[in-house]
């Protein structure tokens, strides 16, 4: 075992839970916290950082809701006053491509003295299995404001294995790293690929942003939550991020995973078979 523990900030996300289960197999000590760990790390509750920080000196840090909402900037530079003094010498941070508060977010841990690292990734492909948008998967018809626009999906994996090495071999330290996937798809292309391998039909229907909204605040989606879709389906979704990046062939000397692998290992998973269910019913 080393030293200190890794600290990570986000303990059962989709990043957070993988980061950890690696570090673990290298045999690193870890202290994964949430909202639902003892000690407990609240980004609502600035009390909970400095004794959930307490001992480690480099943490993993994933930021909720998200980066681009309009107060993380400020509770980021909060954050990172606390995390110097409570003794974290180097942080991993999780960014989004093309988000301007996300970006503001970034600068201040670059200028805060904190030995850093940010992983700036394009939407997860996990979003499809693990978040979002599974339920309109499982019922058959996911419903989004996003038309034409292609996204670089990025494979969790592979942000996963790019934290840890950063975590773990200085020679990466103060760089940022822009993760995106292979292959840049359009929301109608990702659910043919999931609909041919599943050999089920699931269908992409288009729905114009407001009415999408409309539907959320019926179902009491919180309001910051509706804001911050809005905010991504409007304006980081605009096609300013539909490059593909090499971030993940860079820091791990091997090509990004292909969307297609992504859906052959979550087929493998069983989290889509409730798709198979409904159609057998
Ligand atoms: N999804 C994407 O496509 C995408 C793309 C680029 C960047 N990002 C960024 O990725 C970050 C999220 O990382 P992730 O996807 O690995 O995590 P995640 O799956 O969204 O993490 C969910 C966990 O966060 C914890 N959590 C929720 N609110 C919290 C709070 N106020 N304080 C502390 N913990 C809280 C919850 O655990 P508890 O209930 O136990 O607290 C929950 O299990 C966000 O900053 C997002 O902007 C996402």
């Amino acid at each position: 075992m080393k030293k200190s523990p890794i600290l990570i900030i986000g303990k059962n996300g989709k990043t957070g839970a993988r980061v950890n289960q690696r570090l673990q197999a290298l045999g690193y000590s870890t202290h994964a916290v949430s909202r639902s760990t003892t000690p407990t790390f609240d980004w609502e509750n600035p009390a909970t950082w400095a004794p959930a920080i307490k001992g480690a000196s480099s943490a993993y840090v994933t930021y909720q809701p998200d980066l681009a909402v309009p107060n993380a900037e400020a509770i980021i530079k909060e954050f990172v006053r606390v995390a110097a003094e409570a003794g974290l010498k180097h942080i991993v941070m999780l960014s989004g491509r093309g988000e301007e508060g996300a970006q503001r977010a970034e600068k201040i841990l670059m200028d805060s003295g904190i030995s850093w690292n940010i992983v700036r990734c394009s939407w997860f492909s996990q979003n499809f299995s693990e978040s979002f948008m599974l339920d309109g998967i499982l019922a058959g018809e996911l419903l989004l404001p996003a038309g034409d626009t292609v996204e670089p999906f990025v494979d969790v994996d592979d942000i996963a294995d790019v934290v840890v090495t950063t975590l773990t071999q200085p020679g990466h330290r103060n760089k940022l790293y822009e993760l995106t996937g292979p292959r840049a798809l359009n929301f109608s292309q990702c659910i043919k690929e999931i609909s041919d391998a599943l050999g089920q039909p699931v269908k992409y229907t288009y729905v114009p942003v407001n009415e999408y909204i409309g539907v959320l605040r019926e179902q009491g989606v919180p309001e910051d939550l509706q804001w911050l879709l809005h905010e991504l389906f409007t304006v980081v979704f605009d096609g300013r991020n539909c490059n593909v990046m090499s971030g993940v062939e860079e820091v791990l000397g091997r090509p990004a995973t292909d969307f297609k692998t992504y859906v052959q290992k979550t087929i493998a998973s069983g989290v889509w078979d409730a798709v198979f269910q409904k159609e057998s019913a």
